[in-house]
């Protein structure tokens, strides 16, 4: 295991390879205890590489057992090199050469799941960042590209199917019913592209025929039992193919294609050339056994790892410091392809309510960077959200800014200039600048600095010269190292309604646009800056960011009724939603206030339930507007986004004030809730379409309403939906209505729903995790009981990361009063569990750490606590890297 020692990593430091790897003939001799790994390495001093650099071979390795190394074809004495624990080092080597490695591994003792390792009865791998070193001796580092060869030796019966990157060259049988498979992959590709696969697999198989008429063969390998729930991603798969080709001009260039479904896996998918693996929770859905929110992040994990194969693995990054180059570019990719085949609204509020509330947190946190960091103790920390989602935000930002054309122009030139290279993010922000004459110097500030800048925006209407002023000021928080920040430049979306609603045709002074629009881009870029709109007739309402244009936060003073009227008429997606948030947000924080300081009398101000029952009218009568859109101006602010808001959080006023407005509302409303969920119910078959997804996910959102009034009548509702629903959308949101009750009238249904939905499914172990997950989330103070009842049961599985994050996880992450328990159990609980995993899997034990980094955020009395909780985990022998780090920065 890599222990501690935190050396940190600069970008500063970065320095070409000395040494490239032309060609690269792996070797692997699967076995039940032990795997041989033969390397044979075609190695050229790089021109690139500086001059005064001396001919000394450094390769990366982990954990490797050497057995032989040969140079140019004679044997290494043992005393003509050095193997310490993280490398192999030969003084003295020619410009060019071929190295012979032979080493030994253990991949069925392998729990970090990086590198080689066994998933239940499948070998496979992952190499991003740096697994490929726990393989063998490299240069594992994503500026070395190569081509491969692999050659596969394994048990005929235990792993008929052996898989690795490119085309299949040729396989053959060896003696003790073992047999052999041979890959060549054409493309050059860094280590962490590298992939295998061992097993006794199934394939689902089908093709697509590219736009310049090659025909690709697809194919899905899972095991038998799960043949059954491929057919969903083989369709995402295609769809993915063809937007691709329509909306980037990319062109897929293998002639074959696969996934393949494994269930012990530390992310949800891996897109290694021509061979994607997946958590098989990313991949495998039907009807029965998965709800809508599982088919759609399946569409877009498939086409996430998909568009990788121009967006990462064609163009690669020089160093992980340029992360943010494959992923939040791909990550913008997949959220355009999702917003083009749903509904694009609902997935923007979706996306913004993620970004605010997990990225904001942890722009707010010991952990918080810029979008392309400086340094980094553990390149695995740093799959963030800030690397993945406020990544693809600049992206989105840069592609508004350039507007469509231009934009398309820039990753054309992108993708041609820089195919086959390992690059920076500045070769992408370049290639934008020169196809637009954009000068981005400003918004380069978006990868240096990190934290979520903050506008405050004041508006003065000047009756006598019928203007209306906005007043912005930015401001951002110091971050670790970054005590000052400049200013951003902000894209804010504006637009003014009048009184009665309607948009205004505005004119800024200064700004030039079309005269006749109502919408346009003020450019934000200084600390303060007045925006003045002329003949305006009477006092407006401004619409602020619309689409979410920056990931910023903002500040405007609205008024209820303002807010009202931005709900009602407001034709932006996202900007109607926020309003229903900010209204919402008031009225909590009056409650809130109340709570805090004892008092018994709850004014709730009538006008959130009149907003509520006109989104309820327009379920009822509007069948034009999206019922997603609906569901989602019915959700109150979520715990965890009210706890962002505040200083100091107080995890019970937050959820006992917003259950107690939710009943609130339940019982005012209580009618119009029913005659909703009546509407909404349907015995027809299960589809999955936008339509359908977004009438179940209306329907199930009134549910949870009626079902905090504890009323007999809605435990039969809920029981009958769960007796007689035809896929599992339906069924776990009647479990998650019951869970999310905890009285005791409801107890009996609940222990028989809860028992029951594990005894039907108790062989999917898909929807094992969601049972579980579905029981450690649910919001309670006391549910630490149930959690660790769970870990002792026969399904819990420490070793497995699905396991550990729908348990532990669920707990830790989504069930604030129960891990913020007064008594210090939640953080002592998780401390264990991070405890254990160090050994077992330092990248989930590392993740599974968040809430814990979060104290500043606390009151004294739990910071102390979860301070004890971390420096217990410091005072551990053996700490990882991973999890050394983000300890240690908690504790700064
Ligand atoms: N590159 C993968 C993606 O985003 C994710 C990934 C990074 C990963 N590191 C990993 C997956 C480690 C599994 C394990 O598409
Ligand atoms: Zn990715």
């Amino acid at each position: 295991m890599r222990e501690a020692q935190g050396k940190t990593i600069y970008l500063k430091d970065y320095q070409p390879p000395v040494f490239i790897i032309d060609e690269t003939h792996l070797c692997f001799q699967l076995y039940e205890d032990k795997t041989l790994v033969s390397s044979r390495l075609v190695f050229r001093r790089n021109p690139q590489a500086n001059a005064g650099a001396p001919n000394e071979l450094v390769l990366d390795g982990n954990d490797l057992a050497l057995e032989k190394v040969s140079l140019d074809g004679n044997v290494l004495d043992p005393s003509s090199y050095t193997v310490t624990q993280e490398s192999l080092v030969i003084p003295q080597v020619p410009d060019s050469f071929t190295l012979e490695c032979e080493t030994r591994i253990m991949p069925q003792d392998n729990t970090s799941l990086e590198g080689l390792y066994k998933s239940r009865v499948m070998f496979c791998t992952q190499c991003e960042p740096e697994g490929f070193r726990k393989i063998t001796y490299y240069l594992d580092r994503p500026d070395v590209l190569s081509s491969f060869t692999t050659r596969i030796e394994a048990d005929k019966n235990l792993y008929p199917v052996l898989l690795s990157n490119g085309n299949k060259t040729d396989s053959g049988d060896l003696a003790e019913d073992r047999h052999w498979v041979t890959w060549e992959d054409p493309f050059k590709k860094p280590s962490y592209l590298f992939a295998l696969v061992a097993g006794n697999l199934k394939s689902v198989d089908d093709n697509f025929t590219t736009c310049s008429g090659r025909k690709v063969h697809l194919q899905i390998f899972v095991e038998e039992k799960d043949l059954d729930k491929c057919d969903f991603a083989m369709s995402s798969l295609k769809k993915a193919m063809k937007w691709d080709e329509d909306v980037y001009g990319r062109e897929y260039d293998l002639d074959i294609f696969m996934i393949v479904a494994v269930d012990d896996f530390n992310m949800g998918a891996m897109e290694n050339k021509g061979l994607n693996i997946f958590n098989s929770s990313c991949v495998l859905a039907n009807p029965a056994t998965s709800t809508d929110q599982a088919f759609q992040r399946i569409e877009g994990i498939v086409a996430h790892e998909y568009f990788h194969n121009w967006s990462g693995n064609r163009v690669t990054c020089r160093d992980w410091f340029q992360l943010r180059l494959k992923e939040g570019f791909t990550v913008y990719r997949d959220a355009e392809f999702s917003a083009d085949m749903g509904s694009r609204a609902v997935n923007r509020i979706e996306e913004v309510g993620f970004l605010r509330t997990v990225q904001f947190a942890e722009d707010a946190g010991p952990m918080a960077h810029s979008v392309r960091p400086e340094s980094y103790m553990e390149i695995s920390n740093f799959y963030t959200v800030t690397i993945y989602e406020k990544g693809a935000e600049v992206v989105r930002m840069q592609a508004n800014l350039l507007g469509p054309e231009k934009f398309r122009q820039g990753t054309d030139l992108y993708f041609e200039r820089f195919d086959g290279k390992a690059v920076t993010t500045e070769d992408f922000v370049k290639t934008m600048e020169e196809v637009s004459g954009l000068d981005l110097d400003q918004f380069r500030r978006w990868y240096f600095q990190a934290g979520t800048p903050m506008l405050e925006v004041t508006g003065d209407y000047q009756e006598e010269t019928n203007s209306f002023v906005l007043t912005v000021t930015q401001s951002c928080k110091p971050t670790p190292s970054q005590p000052l920040k400049e200013p951003f430049y902000i894209p804010l979306r504006t637009g003014l309604l009048n009184p009665a609603g309607e948009s205004i045709v505005l004119e800024v002074e200064g700004h030039e646009h079309d005269p006749a629009t109502d919408d346009l881009v003020l450019h934000v870029s200084e600390a303060q800056q007045d925006f003045v709109f002329k003949n305006v007739s009477e006092r407006p309402v401004p619409v602020l960011l619309r689409g979410f244009s920056a990931p910023v936060k903002l500040h405007y003073p609205y008024s209820r009724d303002e807010l009202m009227l931005l709900m009602q008429h407001e034709k932006d997606g996202y900007a109607r939603w926020e309003a229903s948030q900010q209204l919402s947000l008031l009225v909590l924080d009056e409650l809130i206030v109340a709570y805090q300081k004892n008092s018994r009398e709850k004014n709730v101000d009538e006008r959130i339930v009149a907003a509520f029952d006109s989104v309820l009218d327009a379920a009822l009568t509007d069948s034009a507007t999206d019922k997603a859109m609906l569901a989602n101006l019915l959700l109150l602010p979520s715990e965890s986004y009210l706890a962002e808001l505040t200083d100091v959080v107080d995890v019970d006023a937050i959820h006992f004030v917003r259950e107690f407005l939710r009943r609130y509302l339940a019982d005012k409303l209580e009618s119009k809730f029913l005659a909703v969920y009546e509407a909404c119910n349907s015995a027809e078959e299960y589809v999955f379409n936008a339509n359908e997804v977004a009438r179940r996910y209306l329907k199930n959102t009134v549910l949870n309403y009626l079902a905090c009034l504890d009323k007999p009548e809605y435990w039969a509702l809920i029981k009958g939906q769960y007796q007689s629903a035809n896929n599992m959308t339906d069924s776990s949101a009647a479990l998650r209505a019951v869970l999310n009750n905890s009285s005791e009238q409801s107890k009996s249904l609940r222990d028989e729903l809860i028992n029951g939905f594990y005894e039907t499914w108790k062989d999917e172990s898909l929807v094992v995790e969601q049972w579980f997950s579905m029981q450690c989330a649910t919001s309670s103070p006391d549910n630490l009981v149930n959690v660790k009842s769970l870990m002792a049961h026969p399904a819990f599985d420490i070793k497995n990361p699905n396991k550990v994050r729908s348990v532990i996880g669920a707990f830790c992450h989504n069930n604030a009063v129960g891990f913020h328990q007064l008594d210090g159990s939640g953080y002592k609980f998780l401390a264990d569990q991070v405890i254990a995993l160090n050994i077992i899997n330092p990248q989930i034990a590392s993740r599974l750490l968040t809430p814990l980094t979060r104290l500043k955020k606390y009151d004294p009395q739990r910071q102390e606590m979860m301070r004890a909780a971390l420096k217990r985990i410091l005072d551990t022998p053996q700490l990882s890297r991973d999890v050394f780090e983000v300890v240690s920065k908690s504790l700064q």
